[in-house]
């Protein structure tokens, strides 16, 4: 077999046959093809793209790239749940333990985050003592004990998808429905689970710019999963402004404890029962309730403390502190530094969830290149949201720095300009849209 062949396929928009795609993943992953042919064969990918036997032959290449994790020892149905990224998105850890109080396992493999997109891994390590660098070979043992495990990606889980997404970060071939489809599924595929939620983000702050995009992202992935014999249902959700009431990892995951225990904002609880109604119906735990009754059982678990016991169970399991009422103690508290007020009278139409995330990584919340070190207190809490009528002078949010930050002044009179530049502002109501745009499976 030949790469220029192959290149020269894809580049007159030929279906390409399993054997080359496998040929492709091998000489990507032992590096026995050169960077140059990769690239030149990601882009007539992205130009003349790939149908779905293609998309699902080039996933199933890359999840067979690393090791592929056995659950065949869970008691049921594994499920797993992925966001294709988002800005102030703390779904996962009010998930897990969520779905864990329905006898739903969970076994969830996180990134950390990189630009302006927070990583679940971070927000679970802003907990003291919290160990997110679990061996594989200790799974087994958590995951029977408590049907959940929460851990970073382990460096043989698709390690072609490691190899493509680094060229493709510097050779313009990110955005492309059958790579960014291919690489989401390899890792979920590889991951073990045979149900799968993914929350496909859209709007400012997500991948996917528009409603129309995240479609066609979903439907590419909801044919993989079904080729790939793993049940898989996509909810797309507005990530117009950041989700809930704050952003940064200890301030989400006090958020997240605040859901625990009955708080929380409308949209992160209609996300969480949303996703959990469909994976515990995916993993047949649904006692004959329909997807009405099953979202209002969700929220009621998360009112009356049966789903915060079991999040005290995973934090502890996996080396966490909490104190006596369960709340976590954490490894930098944030503090208010500085308030930024509205410099006009009006209703909010708009919080630009990219500006913010960068606005968050500019604190100190997350990282611009992977050996970045991350301020674990630093983030943004809003005071006014869409739809909330302000007036001049009214305060919009808080920039929070941890406790020990030593960032200089001038850096939070940056950060307090570029956060003005999110808002937007209209003199009549906006329309209320729900979070939720849609589900499909
Ligand atoms: N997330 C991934 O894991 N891969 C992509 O290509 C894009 C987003």
């Amino acid at each position: 077999m030949d790469m220029i062949d192959i290149i020269l396929d894809k580049r007159y928009g030929r279906k390409l046959t399993d054997e080359q795609i496998a040929y492709f993943v091998k000489g990507a992953t032992d590096g026995s093809i050169p960077d140059y042919q990769l690239s030149s064969f990601l882009m007539a990918v992205v130009l003349n793209g790939m149908d779905e036997h293609e998309m699902t032959s080039l996933t199933l290449a890359m999840a067979r790239s690393g090791d592929i994790n056995d659950l065949s020892y869970v008691d049921g149905i594994p499920v797993d749940k992925h966001s294709t990224g988002g800005v102030g998105d703390k779904i996962t850890p009010i998930l897990i333990p969520l779905l864990a109080s329905f006898g739903v396992t969970t076994v969830k493999l996180s990134g950390r985050g990189l630009g302006h997109t927070g990583g679940t891994v971070d927000k679970f390590e802003s907990i003291r003592g919290f160990n997110a660098e679990i061996p594989f070979d200790k799974i087994r043992d958590m995951v029977k004990a408590s049907g959940m495990f929460i851990s970073g990606q382990t460096p043989n889980l698709a390690p072609a998808d490691k190899v493509l997404y680094s060229l493709r970060d510097v050779t313009g071939t990110v955005d492309s429905i059958p790579l960014i489809a291919s690489s989401i599924m390899s890792k979920k595929i590889a991951g073990g689970a045979k149900a799968l939620v993914l929350d496909v983000t859209c709007g400012s702050g997500a991948y996917m710019k528009t409603e129309e995009r995240a479609r066609e992202l979903a439907e590419a992935m909801i044919k993989i999963g079904k080729l790939a014999g793993i049940d898989t249902c996509c909810v797309i959700t507005d990530m117009d402004q950041p989700l809930g009431r704050c952003v940064g990892n200890t301030l989400e995951m006090q958020e997240v404890y605040e859901v625990l225990t009955g708080r929380g904002s409308d949209d992160v609880i209609q996300i969480v029962t949303t996703i959990a109604s469909k994976l515990i119906t995916m993993a047949s735990k649904d006692n004959g309730m329909n997807e009405e009754e099953l979202k209002a059982e969700c929220a009621a678990r998360l009112k009356d403390g049966r789903a915060l016991s079991h999040y005290v169970e995973l934090v502890l399991s996996q080396g966490g502190s909490v104190n006596s009422n369960g709340s976590p103690l954490y490894v930098e508290y944030p503090f208010e530094s500085m308030y930024v007020t509205s410099p006009e009278s009006g209703y909010i139409t708009r919080i630009r969830a990219d500006i913010i995330g960068k606005a968050s990584v500019m604190l100190g919340a997350g990282r611009l290149s992977k050996d970045d070190t991350i301020d674990h207190g630093a983030g943004i809490c809003f005071y006014a949201k869409v739809g909330d009528k302000v007036k001049r002078g009214d305060r919009l949010c808080s920039l929070c720095i941890g406790e020990n930050s030593k960032l200089p002044d001038e850096v939070l009179y940056d950060v307090m300009d570029l956060v003005h530049e999110a808002y937007e502002y209209s003199d009549s109501a906006p329309e209320k849209s729900s979070v939720i745009i849609d589900v499909l499976s």
